[in-house]
């Protein structure tokens, strides 16, 4: 039997994103964001990859982030489910669009700056740290429409405006920040990651690692600015996290893999190691991307990140030719059936022993202290006639993941944190369903916007509440 116990100050908690919850996409202000444009349903795949622009809204789709779970108008309820639970910390995000409503205004909308106030107010008053990403995902369209997103150096400036606004504002409320979320993401799904829309017959290799190279800069910039603010201040950046496995040992597959991490790691690298990485030159030279930089970029970059977090649902697998396996259907970045593994409804690999190796490669590559910002099972709940949610496939889940972490603490990883996706039931970020659930408090909503929003607790409720109670022990 091992002796290991959790940190008394381990973070544990659960975590949500604006543009999932909030909803009320027209209220106090609030402009509208990329994400407010991707409707439910087929389309949703068009849109997100940026190959279809469609900065329009059509009245006849349904777009599920404009009410999300109503968080905006009932956030003190679903605080108060969390704090029951005994979170310490809540990993929410802001909404760009909100405190900018076309993101290049000089000054902050005060009604937003007073929404988010008063959620980290709510969240302190039962002592929840607050851990709070600027921007998970989503960009202002005002933004999009008028520079192309982050395709244009401008951007810069103006989100450290709006970075300024939020160190500034929330300054003794919030102390750990994330700058953006799943940074790696934009290779993907560069729309609805971060509002990149292409134009026909660009290299959009060039369009992506320039933009990117443009978040990295006000990554590296807002990371400078909140230390500044505040030395306690605590800057992370964000993995879309998984490592990748070769389907087999032949040579081939395993320097396909390797070819994969370093695409996947390539981000963080920068904002962790403060230069681009040794392998970028050929990766460029590959993809022909000749990246513009200013003087003095290169001296921006090395204002690091204090720690790593990465979300983890899934290990990937994949091949030398992919074309003769199984792809992974599920998976928004390209890979191949596990046999090894099973996999969720939505075809993602469940694979505990994976968050051990990640956790211990991404270790033994920064060492610097990591953060489980998401993690969690999307199934379908079904209401049982007695009004309870039996989610013990989602508990399952949970505790073998939960065990794989501090089995990775025991190899002598350091970890901060650990925020379940998501803690209520939300819009799905990648098929923008409700049906995609997530949470330990269900929440009634469909998929094509019908329900009460009432919220109720699930099985898992308690069950997380013990392992909090527990710090870790009772899983
Ligand atoms: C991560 C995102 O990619 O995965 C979240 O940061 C997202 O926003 C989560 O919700 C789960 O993905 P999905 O598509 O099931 O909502």
């Amino acid at each position: 039997m091992s002796d290991f116990q959790f940190p008394k100050d381990f973070l544990w908690g659960g975590a949500i994103s604006a543009n999932q919850a909030e909803g009320a996409f027209r209220e106090g202000g609030r402009g509208l964001s990329n994400i407010d444009v991707l409707p439910h349903g087929v389309r949703r795949l068009e849109v997100k990859t940026g190959n279809v622009p469609h900065p329009e809204l059509q009245k006849v789709e349904y777009y599920p982030s404009h009410e999300g779970i109503d968080f905006y108008h009932r956030y003190k309820e679903d605080i108060a489910l969390i704090a029951e639970m005994g979170f310490k910390v809540f990993r929410t995000s802001i909404s760009w669009s909100r405190l900018f409503s076309n993101g290049d205004e000089e000054q902050p909308n005060q009604a937003g700056i007073d929404f988010y106030r008063n959620v980290f107010l709510e969240c302190k008053k039962y002592g929840i740290e607050p851990l709070v990403t600027l921007c998970h995902f989503d960009a202002p369209m005002g933004l999009v429409e008028k520079y192309g997103s982050w395709r244009n150096r401008k951007v810069i400036d103006l989100f450290l405006n709006y970075a300024d606004s939020c160190f500034k504002e929330f300054s003794g409320l919030v102390k750990y920040w994330l700058t953006f979320n799943e940074i790696n993401i934009i290779l993907h799904s560069p729309f609805s990651g971060a509002g990149i829309a292409f134009q026909e017959g660009e290299n959009k290799a060039q369009t992506t690692y320039q933009a990117a190279h443009h978040i990295l800069i006000a990554s590296a910039l807002a990371t400078k600015l909140a230390h500044e603010y505040d030395p306690g201040n605590q800057v992370g950046c964000m993995l879309a996290g998984g490592s990748f496995y070769p389907y087999s040992c032949n040579p081939e597959d395993v320097w396909e893999s390797v070819k994969k991490e370093q695409e996947n790691l390539f981000f963080i690298d920068v904002q962790v190691r403060g230069a681009y990485p040794s392998y970028a030159r050929k990766l460029f030279r590959d993809k022909e991307v000749n990246l513009i930089m200013e003087d003095g970029d290169l001296e921006i970059l090395k204002n690091t990140v204090d720690f790593v977090s990465f979300s983890y649902y899934a290990s990937r697998c994949v091949a030398a030719d992919m074309n003769d396996k199984t792809a992974n259907e599920g998976n928004i970045i390209r890979s191949v059936k596990n046999p090894y593994l099973q996999t969720s409804e939505w075809g993602w690999s469940i694979d505990p022993l994976g968050l051990r190796i990640t956790m211990n490669q991404l270790y033994d590559r920064y060492q610097k202290p990591l953060f489980i910002v998401e993690n969690g099972l999307g199934a379908k709940d079904e209401i049982e006639q007695d009004g309870r949610i039996l989610d013990d496939y989602r508990i399952d889940y949970l505790r073998s993941h939960i065990q794989a972490m501090k089995e990775a603490m025991e190899d002598g990883v350091e970890l901060m944190g650990y925020t379940v996706w998501s803690c209520i039931d939300i819009v799905s970020a990648s098929t923008g369903e409700m049906s995609k659930r997530y949470g330990f408090v269900y929440v009634d909503r469909a998929d094509d916007g019908s329900g009460t929003l009432h919220r109720r607790k699930k099985k898992s409720f308690d069950w997380y509440k013990k392992v909090i109670e527990s710090n870790g022990n009772d899983i």
